[in-house]
C-alpha cells in the first residue's frame, strides 16, 4: 500500500494542538514529528488543520420508514459524509418485526456490499423480543462487533417498544457489554395527541411539533435513565432537543451515573417556526423530536460546552420533499420523519460553534469524533490522530469559503436544512486509512474502499490487529 506524508498541518485532537508532519503507512499513522524526511506521496497541509475523521454515531441509510425508504443509500450517504469530513459512521439496523437479529444484520450488510465509501458500524434497533429475536441472540451481538442496542420509546404501532422490552434489553446489555441507546419520547401520550389533532381537522406540518411537546421527551428521558440505573446498564440518549431532556441527563451525570447524551446539528439552527413555513415547506423540517422553541438552542450549546451532552450526530434520515414528504400533504402524521445533514455537520459546528466562540477547536473534535469513538467502541483506532491509529484524517482549510446548499451537497436529497448558509472553513482533502477519498472537490476513491468495523464492547478500546487494506 502507498505511503503518504502530510506536511506541516496543525494537528488538532481532543487534547492537543500543534504543528507537525504525519506519516501514513499501511493505512495507519506510523510517525508524527517535525520535518520528517521520508519517501512518500506528499500532501502540503501548511496553514491547514489536521482533524481526525469525523464519526457520526447516528445515521439512517437505505432504511424503510414511514411508508417509504430513505433516499440516501450507503453509497450516496457515505459520499456526502466523506465530502463533509466524516470517515466513519454507525448506522441503525432495524430488526423487522418477527425476524431474528441475524437476519436483520444480514439484510443491512447486503445493502452496503460494494457501496462503502467510508467505514461503518451498526447499532441494532430492537423492535420485537416476542416473535423475533431472543434475549440470548441479543446477548451474542457484541461478540460480532455490534456493541450497541437501540430502542424506540416512540413511533407507536411501528418501531416503539414497551417498557418490558426496554428493560429486558437493558438487563442483557448490562451483562453483554452493549451500550443502550434510546429514542426518548412518550409514544403513548403522543399517539393520543396526534389522534386528537387530526380529529380536530389539524393536518398541517407544524402539528408535528404541537403533538410532541418537550415534556414527552423529558418524561421518557428520565424514565430511561431510571430504568437503566435499575438494570445497571450504560445509557446513551439520542437526539436530545430541549431543556426538558437536558435536565435529567445533567442530573444523572452530576450523580456520576453511566448516562450520556447526544444532540444533532439541526437542533442548534432550526426552530419551531420553520415548521410553519407556507406551501408545505414546513414538511422539510418534520423530524423527530421536532424543532423546538428557539430558547432551547442556547440550552443545547451550553450542554455541549459543559459536557452534559457528549456528542453531536446528524440523525441523517433523508426523504425527498417532492415525492416522499408529500405522502403527508393532507395529514402531518403521514409525513416521513427525518431530515438530511450528513455532509454539513463539520461546516456548521465549526462556523457557529468554533468561529462564533461557543466551543473550542478541541471540543469540536471531541464532540464530532473522539467522544463518538470512545462511546461506541472505536477508540483509539479511530477518533484521534496518534501513532497506531487509522489514518482517517481531514485536511481542513479554515479560510475556505463554502456555501451550503442542495446545489453543492452530494446527498440525493432535494433540499438542505441550512440552505444558503455561508461558512468559512471546509474540508480540502479527506483520507480514510490513508486512501485519499476527496481531493479537489472530487470523490477520488471508488465505492468499496469503506469497511465494516467490528466495534469493541462499551468501555473497551479498539486496536487494529493487523495491517489494514
Ligand atoms: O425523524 C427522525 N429522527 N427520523 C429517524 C428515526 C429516528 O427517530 O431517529
Ligand atoms: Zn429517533
Ligand atoms: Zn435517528
Amino acid at each position: 500500500m502507498s505511503t503518504v506524508l502530510i506536511k506541516g498541518g496543525r494537528v488538532i485532537t481532543a487534547a492537543d494542538d500543534y504543528v507537525a508532519d504525519v506519516f501514513v503507512e499501511n493505512g495507519r499513522i506510523s510517525l508524527i514529528g517535525g520535518s520528517l524526511d521520508v519517501d512518500a506521496r506528499v500532501i502540503d497541509a501548511s496553514g491547514k488543520y489536521l482533524l481526525p475523521g469525523g464519526i457520526d454515531p447516528h445515521t439512517h441509510l437505505d432504511m424503510p420508514f414511514g411508508g417509504t425508504v430513505t433516499v440516501d443509500d450507503v453509497e450516496s450517504g457515505q459520499t456526502a459524509a466523506a465530502f463533509g469530513g466524516t470517515t466513519c459512521h454507525v448506522d441503525f439496523v432495524i430488526q423487522p418485526q418477527g425476524e431474528t437479529f441475524a437476519s436483520a444484520l444480514d439484510q443491512w450488510k447486503s445493502k452496503a456490499e460494494g457501496k462503502q465509501v467510508i467505514d461503518m458500524g451498526y447499532h441494532m434497533a430492537i423492535t420485537d423480543l416476542h416473535e423475533g429475536g431472543t434475549l440470548e441472540e441479543l446477548a451474542s451481538l457484541p461478540d460480532q462487533g455490534v456493541t450497541s442496542y437501540k430502542l424506540f420509546m416512540a413511533y407507536k404501532g411501528a418501531l416503539m417498544v414497551d417498557d418490558e422490552t426496554l428493560f429486558r434489553s437493558m438487563q442483557v446489555a448490562a451483562e453483554s457489554g452493549a451500550l443502550v441507546m434510546v429514542h426518548a419520547e412518550n409514544g403513548d401520550a403522543i399517539d393520543v395527541l396526534v389522534k386528537e389533532a387530526l380529529a380536530a381537522g389539524h393536518t398541517e406540518p407544524h402539528y408535528h411539533a404541537l403533538t410532541r411537546p418537550p415534556e414527552t421527551e423529558g418524561e421518557a428521558t428520565n424514565r430511561a435513565i431510571q430504568l437503566a440505573r435499575v438494570a445497571g446498564a450504560p445509557l446513551y440518549v439520542v437526539h436530545v432537543s430541549c431543556a426538558e431532556a437536558v435536565e435529567p441527563i445533567a442530573i444523572a451525570r452530576e450523580k456520576g451515573w453511566n448516562v450520556h447524551g447526544e444532540t444533532c446539528t439541526q437542533y442548534f439552527f432550526v426552530d419551531y417556526t420553520f415548521l410553519e413555513r407556507p406551501n408545505f415547506e414546513g414538511a422539510k423540517y418534520v423530524y423527530t423530536p421536532p424543532p423546538r422553541d428557539k430558547a432551547n438552542q442556547d440550552v443545547l450549546w451550553n450542554a455541549v460546552r459543559t459536557d452534559v451532552l457528549s456528542a453531536i450526530s446528524t440523525d441523517h434520515c433523508a426523504f425527498l420533499w417532492d415525492g416522499q414528504k408529500s405522502l403527508g400533504k393532507d395529514d402531518f402524521s403521514k409525513i416521513p420523519n427525518g431530515g438530511p445533514g450528513l455532509e454539513n455537520r463539520l461546516h456548521m459546528i465549526h462556523e457557529f460553534g468554533v468561529r462564533a466562540g461557543r466551543i473550542s477547536l478541541n471540543r469540536m473534535v471531541e464532540l464530532l469524533s473522539t467522544n463518538p469513538a470512545k462511546l461506541f467502541g472505536l477508540y483509539p483506532r479511530k477518533g484521534t490522530i496518534a501513532v497506531g491509529s487509522d489514518a482517517d484524517i481531514v485536511v481542513f482549510d479554515p479560510e475556505r469559503k463554502h456555501t451550503i446548499s442542495a446545489a453543492t451537497h452530494h446527498s440525493k436529497i432535494d433540499y438542505n436544512l441550512y440552505e444558503g448558509t455561508e461558512v468559512t472553513g471546509s474540508p480540502e482533502v479527506v483520507l480514510l486509512r490513508g486512501n485519499v477519498l476527496v481531493e479537489n472537490d472530487e470523490l477520488v476513491a471508488s465505492p468499496g474502499v469503506g469497511q465494516f468495523v467490528a466495534r469493541a464492547k462499551f468501555g473497551q478500546e479498539l486496536r487494529a490487529k493487523a495491517a489494514v487494506a
